[in-house]
């Protein structure tokens, strides 16, 4: 078995208390878990309760992320949170380019440029979404997708010396349930490995997989050998359910 990188995603399921007692009650339960299989497990709980669950999972090998962070270093940028100020309470990733933030807040590719340099500029590791629309894959056009959303960043983590992860998530595969055949994941991994090579990139990035990750889902995603992890949101919440994961993965 090797280690794979599993992140939850929080969203915003669970509020302020819920996150905190959530971690509180099975953070050892779960170090025990991630000692054993020696995967890296991180959760991104929402702005408010970043703090706190950084607090509550000290003295654990569980790590703490955001799911978004300015693409400004400062400044008048009213309910924005600096890449800085994640750092300085204890972040160790952030969630760049979710498409669920490239919709309701109008996060575009740009903008995901903008927050990877921040990131590193202040040590943290950027988690870098990308993903095609149902559209665009029944049009057969989801790599062309992937390339535009990805190549700038790429081109920005070139001269880093630092960690990217790349998050593949299908948009239609979001809390649909639904995952895609082992041979289209397999043909999106190679492609990006293929891009990295061609732009002299040496160290490829991080490959997670992310949309509808659950127990049952994950006995076909695990057979895909190019994905080094995944990214989990609703299934993350649920202690039983993330467990299984974690054992399975
Ligand atoms: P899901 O979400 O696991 O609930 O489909 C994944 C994500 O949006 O990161």
């Amino acid at each position: 078995m090797t280690a794979s990188l599993i992140v939850g995603n929080w969203k915003m399921y669970l509020s302020y208390h819920q996150a905190v007692a959530w971690l509180t009650t099975h953070k050892d339960e779960l170090n025990i878990l991630i000692k054993d299989t020696h995967h890296q497990l991180v959760f991104c709980p929402s702005f408010d309760a970043l703090g706190s669950t950084i607090t509550s999972v000290t003295r654990t090998n569980i790590k703490i992320g955001a799911q978004d962070c300015s693409a400004y270093a400062a400044g008048p940028y009213t309910g924005q949170v600096c890449a800085q100020s994640l750092k300085e309470i204890g972040c160790s990733y952030v969630i760049i380019g979710h498409s669920e933030t490239r919709k309701s807040i109008k996060n575009s590719t740009q903008l995901s440029v903008l927050k990877t340099a921040l990131a590193y500029e202040n040590n943290l590791t950027p988690i870098v979404c990308v993903g095609e629309t149902k559209d665009k894959y029944l049009a057969g056009t989801g790599l062309k997708v992937i390339e535009e959303q990805l190549r700038p960043v790429l081109e920005t983590y070139k001269t880093q010396t630092k960690e990217l992860i790349i998050a593949y998530e299908p948009i239609w595969s979001i809390g649909t349930g639904m995952i895609p055949e082992t041979a289209y994941l397999n043909s999106i991994y190679s492609y990006i490995i293929k891009r990295c090579s061609k732009m002299g990139i040496q160290r490829v990035p991080l490959l997670l997989y992310g949309g509808s990750v659950d127990e049952t889902t994950i006995l076909k995603l695990r057979d895909v050998p190019l994905i080094q992890g995944y990214l989990i949101g609703k299934a993350s919440t649920d202690f039983q359910k993330l467990k299984k994961i974690v054992k399975l993965v």
